[in-house]
C-alpha cells in the first residue's frame, strides 16, 4: 500500500479505526471517513486523521455521511483532491440495532438499509468511476455472519448486509474488465462491548484475539494485495481467517416431458436438498449452462421449453 490512497468509511472508531491505522503503517495515504463527533463536537474523522498525521502518515478526514449521495461523492472527491487518485475503498461504515421482525418499525428498517446497502452502493459507484479511469483499484465491502447465516432479532441488519453480498458479486464481475478487484469481508471484533445481545459470550473465549487489530491486517491484505484476487467472501474472527461460499448441488431433474407432480417433487426432495458436488459459480450464467448441459445429456431439452 506504500504511497497508494485508501478510503476507509466509518473509520472514526472500531474496526474502521483499526483498518486506518493498519493501512497507515503500510505507508498508504488514508482518507478517514466518519459522521460521528466526540464529546466536544469535533468530528471523529478529523481526530483520527490528525493522530495518523502525528505518526508521519499522510491522512485527511472526510466527515460526510456515506448514506447521502452528495456525502459519498464528497468522500471520493476528498481522496482525489488530496492524493490525486483512489486505489482502494473499504466500505466499513455501519450501524447496528436489533428488533424482532414483528416489532421492527418501517423507518428503522429503512435507515439500516440506507446506511449499509445504499452507503456501500453510493461510495462504490463514485470510487468505481474513478478507478476505471485510472485503470484499476480495489473495493472491500463489509458483510456480516449475521447476514450470511442469520441471527434472531437482526432482520434489518441481516437484510442490509445480505444486500451488500449481492452487490459485491455484481461489482466483482463488472470490475473485472476495468482491473477493479472486489471482495467482501465479514469481520467479528469486540468493538462495542454490550451493544449486541449475547456478544460477550462469543468474544470472552477469544480473549485478546477478539480485538479489531486481529481483523485489520486481513482487510489490508484483501484490499491491498492483488494476490487476494476478486469475488471472494471471507470471515475473520479471533485470528481465524476463512473463505465463505454459496454452493449449488447437482439437483434433481424431473423425469417426464410434462411438469412434475407435487408427489414426484416430494419423491425427489432428498436429491434436491443434496448439495453435492457443491458447484461454486462465478456468475449466474454458469448455472444455466449446468442445467442445459444436464438436460442435453438426458436428451430432455424439449421438455424445458414446453414444446
Ligand atoms: N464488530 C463486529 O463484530 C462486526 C461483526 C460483523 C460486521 N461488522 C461490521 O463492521 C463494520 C464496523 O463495525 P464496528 O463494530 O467497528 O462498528 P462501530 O459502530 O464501532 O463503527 C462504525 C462507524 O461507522 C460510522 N458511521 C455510521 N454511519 C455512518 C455514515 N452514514 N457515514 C459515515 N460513517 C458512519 C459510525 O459513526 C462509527 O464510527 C460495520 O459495517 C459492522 O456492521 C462488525
Amino acid at each position: 500500500m506504500q504511497g497508494r490512497t485508501v478510503i476507509v468509511t466509518g473509520a472514526g472508531k472500531g474496526l474502521g479505526r483499526a483498518y486506518a491505522d493498519a493501512f497507515a503503517r503500510e505507508g498508504a495515504h488514508v482518507v478517514v471517513n466518519d459522521i460521528a463527533t466526540d464529546e466536544s463536537g469535533e468530528p471523529l474523522a478529523e481526530r483520527v486523521a490528525e493522530q495518523l498525521r502525528g505518526t508521519g502518515a499522510a491522512a485527511v478526514s472526510a466527515p460526510y455521511s456515506v448514506a447521502d449521495p452528495e456525502g459519498a461523492e464528497a468522500v471520493v472527491d476528498t481522496a482525489v483532491a488530496h492524493f490525486g487518485r483512489v486505489d482502494a475503498l473499504v466500505n466499513n461504515a455501519g450501524i447496528v440495532y436489533g428488533g424482532s421482525l414483528v416489532e421492527q418499525a418501517h423507518e428503522d428498517f429503512r435507515r439500516m438499509v440506507d446506511v449499509h446497502l445504499m452507503g456501500t452502493f453510493l461510495t462504490s459507484r463514485a470510487a468505481f468511476r474513478r478507478m476505471a479511469e485510472q485503470g484499476g483499484g480495489s473495493i472491500l465491502n463489509t458483510v456480516s455472519t449475521i447476514g450470511l447465516f442469520g441471527m434472531a432479532g437482526m432482520a434489518s441488519y441481516a437484510a442490509a448486509k445480505g444486500g451488500i453480498l449481492g452487490l459485491s458479486h455484481v461489482l466483482a464481475i463488472e470490475g473485472a474488465e476495468h482491473g477493479i478487484r472486489v471482495n467482501a469481508l465479514a469481520p467479528m471484533a469486540d468493538t462495542n462491548p454490550g451493544r449486541t445481545k449475547g456478544a460477550e459470550e462469543f468474544f470472552a473465549p477469544m480473549g485478546r484475539r477478539a480485538a479489531a487489530e486481529y481483523v485489520a491486517p486481513f482487510a489490508v491484505f484483501l484490499a491491498g494485495s492483488d494476490a487476494a484476487g476478486t469475488g471472494g467472501v471471507y470471515s475473520a474472527a479471533g485470528g481465524r481467517y476463512a473463505r465463505v461460499a454459496t454452493v449449488l448441488g447437482d439437483g434433481w431433474i424431473s423425469p417426464g416431458p410434462n411438469p412434475p407432480t407435487v408427489e414426484e417433487i416430494a419423491a425427489g426432495f432428498d436429491t434436491i436438498r443434496d448439495l453435492r458436488p457443491g458447484h461454486e459459480l462465478e456468475r449466474m450464467q454458469e448455472e444455466v449452462r449446468l442445467i442445459n448441459q444436464r438436460l442435453a445429456e438426458l436428451g430432455n431439452t424439449r421438455a424445458l421449453v414446453g414444446e
